[in-house]
Parts: structure tokens; C-alpha cells; sequence
């Protein structure tokens, strides 16, 4: 039996790195998904076999339970709030692994047995997990504006997280050393301090820079996760931690190079606090003027362009425009207009959000250039739609030293022949600083709702 529930692990953790290979391209994305699923399927039917003293009747109540909540969820949440929905589902995990080893703790010491080795363990995936669990529930809190987005920020802040973290090691110690011996009062005392420290870490950070931070803490799940395996010698535990947290890891690495802001200032805390409009090295909108064009302007230079390149934005997601950008594209098709889009892999309010977007409205994968791929083919381009894009093309990162998001990698719309900004009004984005793009001649600013916009610009071409 042993062999068979080993093979049943083996065959899980082959299909968890099948369907993270496939997650790398949108075209592979959603049958990697569903074969880590069947991975997490059989994973679950092994374990439940290789633990036979469960309840069977509880296991079933927990699956439809479970069921109808994920199913529910992810049919019903939106594209912009799913950075939250992810926040959740890490937190439970980060929290479930620490209760894991919170019940495998009470267990060895409530029986006098001392093991180093289970202890360390068991003792590492509870300060992690709880760290994750509440630093991803506030997260939660922040995206969804139960609590304030801002920055929390106080005195003495580093010095306070600095001091939890060395208690909870002096506990840990001594926890390890007299390991059995101590009474639970001190386990539950360094649980209360991990989670004390997720709530402080995250505290610091903006709402709108949680996306990081979420990343950030499914990598700490990720190693939760892996340490439980040890604890239980369970192999799959670890395989999948370990993928999670590098995984995790490295999306935190691409997103804060591609954001240009140092990890170190998301951990050490008062990342997220943002520049005002027009502060820091920001061009004001209002040091130049400002070109605007009717519907029919814009729809008149799209359709007499050779070449056009669309660049999305957080914009794209909040207006749900994504199939009107691809009627566009597909009228200028018509028109023997080449049109490509041009993605920032910082886009949007998560990773790969843009892609996703445009996957959801059928825009052929190969229509789509990754910013090093699109950015020498900016020159020789006719026209650029920005849509609901701002900081992603905004170039004082290229050449105002003193503006936050100087040094970020953007996408140099700002070297085609003209470009067309779609936006509400004259509004900053994420980063809060004005875009000088907006006073370059070669700009003509079409305000209002990206979805209403585009639906007129698609008409008028039909007059064209
Ligand atoms: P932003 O710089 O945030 O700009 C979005 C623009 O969309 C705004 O200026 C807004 O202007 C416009 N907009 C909003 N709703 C609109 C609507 N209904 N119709 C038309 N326009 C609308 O977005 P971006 O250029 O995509 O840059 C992303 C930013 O988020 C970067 O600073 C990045 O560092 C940050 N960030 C990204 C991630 C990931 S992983 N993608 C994670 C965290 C943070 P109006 O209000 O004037 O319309």
C-alpha cells in the first residue's frame, strides 16, 4: 500500500512542475492550471487514504463546503480585485501550515517527547506561517478597503519588528533546548508574536503596492509549506513548498526590478509611500500645453496609420475594455493596419494582468510584444494607443533623476511618430507623479472612459 500512496506523491509533484511550466505562456496557462489541479486532486485522495483515521463524513462536508466557496469566488471576483483574492487563499495557506505544526508541537510535547529536529521544524513553519497568514489578511483588508490603504507608519518601527523577531528566536532556542519539558504558554506566546510581526511588516506599505507584498508572502507560505513536509515526511509538502517559494520569490525579485524599488524597502517597511502629484522630480501637466482631439480625430489617424501599437494599462482593466480593444484591432486589421500590443510587465495591478485581459477578449498571443521586444519598433511606428496606461510610459523614469519612478524600465511610446493617450482626465497614476508625455507635441489626449471611447473611436471608423 505504502508504494502505491509514494507513487500517487510522485505523480502529484510531477504534474505541480508540469503545470508551472505551462503557467510561463498565456497560450499554455489555463491547461497548467487544470493539471495541477488533477495534481492537487490526487494528492488530496492519497493523503486521505494514507490517513485513513479521519473522519470520512467531516472530510465530505469539508470538500463541498470548499467546493461552493472556491467555485463561487472565482466565478464572481472581478479581473482588478483578484491580487486580493490571492492575498486569501495565501493566507490560509501560511495559516494552515502553522496550525500543522502548532497541533504536531502539542502533540510530541504533550506526550514528553523531545525531537530537535521535528521542533526546528515545526518551530520555523509556525513563525512563517503566521507571519503570512496575518500579514496576508491585512493585505486582504487594504486591497478591499476595509482598512486604510495609506502607509502606517510610526517611530521606532524597525526598532519594534527588529525586537519581535529577536524574542521569537530566544523563544524558539529555548522551545528547541528544553523541547517537551516547557509548558504550551510560550508556544502560544511566539505564535502571538509572529503574528504580531505580519501585521507590522505589512503595515507600512501601501494599499496599492500590496501586489508585492502578496508575492512576497506566498513565498514565505511556500516555505511554511516545505517545512511542514519535513515535519510530517511528506515528500509532496515539499516539493510544492519549495516550488511556491521560489516561484514567490523570484515574481518578488521581477516586480520590484520592473517597479525599480529595492525588497529591502518592502521588508524593512515605508515602501508605498507615495510622491503627491507633480512632487519629486514630477513634470506638472500644466508647465506645457496639453493637445486634446475629438473621437473623430482619433479614429481618422488610426485608420490612415500603417502601423499601430496599443498599450494597455491599469485603466484597460477598470474600464473592462478589453473587447472593444480587440473590434479595434480587428477594423484596422480590415483596414490593412498592423497592429501589436505592447506590454510592461508591470501593467496593470498584478502580474501578467494585462495578458490576462487581453486573452479573455481572443487577442492572438502573438499579437503581443514584451516591453524589450516592443521597444525598438517604437521609431518606426505610426501611431500608439495608450489605453489607461500612465506610469508605464512615462518618461521622467528615463530622464528626471529626481522623480520616483526613475530608473524603472518603460515602454518609450514617446518615440513613435504620434501617440494617443486614452484616460479620464488629467489624473496621475499609481505612482502619483504627472506624466510629461502628456505635454509632448506628438500627444493628443482623447478624455473619458476607456470602454465609452473606444466604442465611439470603433463607430467613427466606419465613417472614415
Ligand atoms: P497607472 O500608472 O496606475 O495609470 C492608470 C491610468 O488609468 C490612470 O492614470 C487613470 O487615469 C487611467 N484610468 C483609470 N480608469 C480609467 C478608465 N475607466 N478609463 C480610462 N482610463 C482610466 O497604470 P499603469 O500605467 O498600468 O502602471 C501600473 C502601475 O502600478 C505602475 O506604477 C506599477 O509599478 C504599479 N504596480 C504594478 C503592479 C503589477 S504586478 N502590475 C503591482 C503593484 C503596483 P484617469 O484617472 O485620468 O482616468
Amino acid at each position: 500500500m505504502n508504494i502505491v500512496l509514494q507513487i500517487g506523491y510522485l505523480l502529484t509533484a510531477i504534474l505541480f512542475i508540469l503545470g508551472v511550466i505551462r503557467l510561463r505562456s498565456p497560450a499554455t496557462a489555463r491547461s497548467g492550471n487544470l493539471i495541477a489541479a488533477c495534481g492537487m486532486g490526487i494528492a488530496f485522495i492519497v493523503t486521505i487514504i494514507r490517513y485513513h483515521s479521519f473522519s470520512l463524513p467531516l472530510i465530505g462536508v469539508t470538500i463541498i463546503v470548499g467546493a461552493i466557496v472556491g467555485t463561487y469566488a472565482a466565478k464572481k471576483v472581478r479581473m482588478t480585485a483578484m491580487p486580493q483574492m490571492v492575498a486569501l487563499f495565501n493566507g490560509m495557506g501560511g495559516g494552515a501550515a502553522a496550525l500543522v505544526s502548532i497541533g504536531k508541537l502539542h502533540s510530541l510535547w504533550t506526550h514528553g517527547i523531545s525531537s530537535p529536529g521535528a521542533s526546528i521544524s515545526a518551530l520555523f513553519t509556525v513563525l512563517i506561517g503566521s507571519i503570512s497568514f496575518t500579514g496576508s489578511l491585512l493585505a486582504f483588508g487594504k486591497l478591499q478597503e476595509w482598512v486604510s490603504g495609506r502607509p502606517v507608519t510610526f517611530g521606532g518601527q524597525k526598532v519594534v519588528n527588529g525586537l519581535l523577531l529577536l524574542i521569537a528566536l530566544i523563544l524558539g532556542v529555548v522551545m528547541t533546548i528544553s523541547g517537551g519539558r516547557q509548558d504550551l504558554g510560550m508556544l502560544w506566546l511566539y505564535v502571538i508574536i509572529a503574528a504580531a510581526g505580519g501585521l507590522l511588516v505589512v503595515l507600512p506599505i501601501g494599499g496599492a503596492d500590496m501586489p508585492v507584498v502578496i508575492s512576497l508572502l506566498n513565498a514565505f507560505t511556500g516555505l511554511a509549506a516545505a517545512a511542514t513536509g519535513f515535519l510530517l515526511a511528506n515528500n509532496v509538502l515539499i516539493i510544492a513548498g519549495a516550488l511556491v517559494g521560489a516561484s514567490g520569490t523570484i515574481l518578488t525579485q521581477q516586480m520590484s526590478r520592473a517597479m525599480n524599488r529595492p525588497i529591502q524597502n518592502i521588508i524593512f517597511g515605508a515602501f508605498g509611500k507615495l510622491a503627491t502629484a507633480g512632487g519629486a522630480g514630477g513634470v506638472g501637466a500644466t508647465d506645457g500645453v496639453v493637445q486634446t482631439a475629438t473621437v473623430e480625430d482619433v479614429a481618422t489617424i488610426l485608420a490612415y496609420a500603417r502601423t499601430v501599437v496599443i498599450v494597455p494599462g491599469y485603466g484597460l482593466a477598470v474600464a473592462r475594455a478589453q473587447q472593444e480593444v480587440r473590434q479595434l484591432m480587428e477594423k484596422l486589421n480590415q483596414r490593412s493596419v498592423t497592429v501589436r500590443f505592447g506590454i510592461h510587465p508591470v501593467a496593470g495591478r498584478m502580474p501578467g494582468h494585462m495578458n490576462v485581459l487581453l486573452a479573455e477578449a481572443d487577442v492572438p498571443y502573438d499579437n503581443l510584444y514584451e516591453m524589450d521586444a516592443i521597444n525598438p519598433q517604437f521609431p518606426q511606428t505610426d501611431v500608439v494607443l495608450v489605453i489607461g496606461a500612465n506610469d508605464v510610459t512615462n518618461p521622467a523614469a528615463r530622464n528626471q533623476p529626481g522623480s520616483p519612478l526613475y530608473g524603472m524600465p518603460i515602454l518609450n511610446v514617446d518615440q513613435a511618430q504620434r501617440i494617443i493617450v486614452l484616460k479620464r482626465s488629467m489624473n496621475p497614476g499609481f505612482a502619483g507623479i504627472d506624466n510629461p508625455l502628456y505635454i509632448n507635441p506628438k500627444t493628443s489626449m482623447l478624455f473619458g472612459d476607456a470602454k465609452s471611447s473606444l466604442s465611439h473611436v470603433i463607430r467613427a471608423l466606419d465613417e472614415v
